[in-house]
């Protein structure tokens, strides 16, 4: 077995045991709450035995985590059947297929959302978490009967997962490293009616414990594990994601010379994906200094604006770090709970600039995030919606075609819609800037079919709305019904949104 010996004190040392025994305390049925954000963080050696029991003796549960997690639980448990219900957020091919056809049940929830709905009761059987699994770097004595766990590359909802959880499970993963001590703020708020504001009035300020405690008594095993982080790799950041962070620093810049923006802009929130990540990457080669990030995912692109010394702090809820950079960036970083990262009041509070990455926009400026042809789900809202409703300003990018041009990304009506037109300030694509603030629907329809649409498709669009213009005699938002889905009716029966 690995040694763990020097990563965790004395009071557990006696419940260190291998993944499969500790699997054996999960039981058929079980809310099973784990750490991990955007495949960071999560437990490993543990969900891989429960899958290969459950391939012996078939069992299910309900698996709520903070967001994506790896391979070793959404692809392992997933095709060992053990999955009942999968909330809050995926992003696993396997899983994405047993949502669409039916086998796992999905709830996707603003990830803000799901550590007070948890501890709310308000999950479908009305259950708290029965076991909680975490992954940790270290376990400290906190003395009286507490230890505190030291959390690894995510925050995620462990610490309420922990908080609320009949047992506990964690595993100490000496992948990674020890120095990720320190970077973490755990803060559990109180529910109503005693909840408190959240002392967060800067990005940089610290309100909790760099541990998340945790009953010596509800710990029931400490598991020793060696697998890494499986990060997915980004996508290259291509032409028109270059054109896209080109067109944010204009926009930007003309903001802060209307006096509408501070010089060092506002604290950015940037999606996940790789679209958001080239946007930031266009900020390393702008202009723009002592910049600050509240979001929810640290990705690659806000170590190059570290290390470009362009950023003040660096506040989410996970990140991905190579062990070098972890060394050189660690004083920059916070990592909270996403409940604190994603904190609506928060966001309001501090004035983020949310900016996200969008599958498909209509005309009238509403925003589809999670569904393909309005049926099929990509990933899920994730933190999107806690910040775009609650931005100082919100930002949608979106490239202008899909799928080589099959696909328009600017519709007649979204065909789901996660970010309504009243969320929805501004839109960029690779062709140019929609600022849609203070326009009514129609200024809006005209302004994102000329600056965000492609021209392949724009006279499409541009023919649509000047006839629901005339079919509603000029009503607030014209449409025609049973044409308001026309392009997404023809690419599912051409393969082309084109006529
Ligand atoms: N119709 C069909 N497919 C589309 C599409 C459209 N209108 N627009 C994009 N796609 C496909 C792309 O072709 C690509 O498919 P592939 O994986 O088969 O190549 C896939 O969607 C991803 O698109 P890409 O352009 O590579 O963007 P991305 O990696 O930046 O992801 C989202 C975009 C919208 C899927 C992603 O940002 C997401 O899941 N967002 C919701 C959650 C969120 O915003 N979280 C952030 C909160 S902090």
């Amino acid at each position: 077995m690995i040694d763990i010996k020097d990563r965790v004190c004395e009071a557990v040392a006696g419940k260190i045991m291998s993944a499969e025994a500790a699997a054996e305390f999960v039981k058929d049925g079980d809310n099973v709450g784990t750490s991990g954000f955007t495949p960071s963080g999560y437990p490993k050696a543990v969900p891989l035995a429960l899958a290969e029991k459950g391939k012996k003796t078939p069992f299910q549960i309900n698996v709520w985590t903070g967001a994506s997690v790896g391979p070793e639980m959404d692809t392992a448990m997933t095709q060992a059947g053990i999955v009942a219900r999968r909330m809050p957020y995926q992003t696993n091919n396997d899983l994405r297929k047993a949502i669409n056809n039916g086998s796992v049940k999905y709830t996707d929830l603003h990830l803000s959302h799901v550590a007070q709905m948890t501890r709310y009761g308000f999950m479908e059987n009305r259950r708290c978490v029965d076991v909680a699994i975490v992954e940790a770097c270290k376990i400290i004595d906190l003395g009286n009967g507490q230890v505190g766990l030291i959390p690894t590359t995510s925050m995620g909802n462990s610490s309420s997962y922990v908080q609320c959880a009949e047992k506990v499970i964690v595993e100490v993963n000496t992948s990674q490293p020890v120095e990720l001590e320190g970077m973490h703020d755990s803060y559990v708020p109180l529910d109503p009616p005693n909840r408190k504001a959240i002392p967060v009035e800067k990005p940089e300020d610290v309100i909790g414990t760099p541990y998340i405690p945790c009953d010596l008594d509800r710990l029931v095993a400490v598991v020793p594990c060696d697998i890494t982080d499986k990060v997915r790799p980004l996508g290259e950041i291509d032409e028109d994601a270059q054109k896209m962070g080109k067109n944010l620093v204009e926009f930007f810049k003309s903001e802060v010379a209307a006096g509408r923006l501070p010089a060092n802009l506002l604290p950015l929130q940037s999606g996940v994906g790789s679209v958001a990540n080239a946007v930031i990457n266009g900020l390393v080669n702008s202009d723009f200094e002592d910049l600050t990030v509240y979001t929810e995912v640290i990705q690659d692109g806000m170590f190059d604006l570290i290390d470009a010394g362009k950023l003040r702090v660096c506040s989410g809820t996970a990140l991905s770090p190579s062990p070098d950079c972890l060394k050189k960036f660690k004083k920059y970083i916070i990592l909270r709970p996403q409940e604190v990262a994603n904190s609506p009041e928060v966001a309001r509070r501090i004035g983020v600039i949310a900016m996200n990455t969008a599958i498909e926009v209509d005309i009238y400026g509403n925003v589809n995030s999670t569904h393909i042809c309005g049926t099929k789900i990509m990933n899920g809202i994730g933190g999107s919606g806690d910040y775009a409703r609650n931005g100082y300003l919100t930002v949608f990018f979106t490239t202008s075609l899909a799928k080589g041009g099959a696909i328009s990304s600017v519709v007649p009506f979204c065909s789901h819609v996660d970010h309504t037109e009243h969320d929805v300030d501004v839109i960029v694509s690779e062709r140019g800037v929609a600022d849609l603030r203070g326009l009514s629907p129609k200024e809006r329809a005209l302004v994102i079919i000329d600056k965000v649409a492609n021209p392949k498709y724009q006279p499409l669009l541009l023919d649509y709305f000047k006839r629901a213009c005339e079919a509603c005699g000029n009503s607030q938002t014209p449409h025609i019904m049973d044409e308001a889905f026309s392009f997404h009716d023809r690419f599912v029966k051409t393969g082309t949104m084109e006529k």
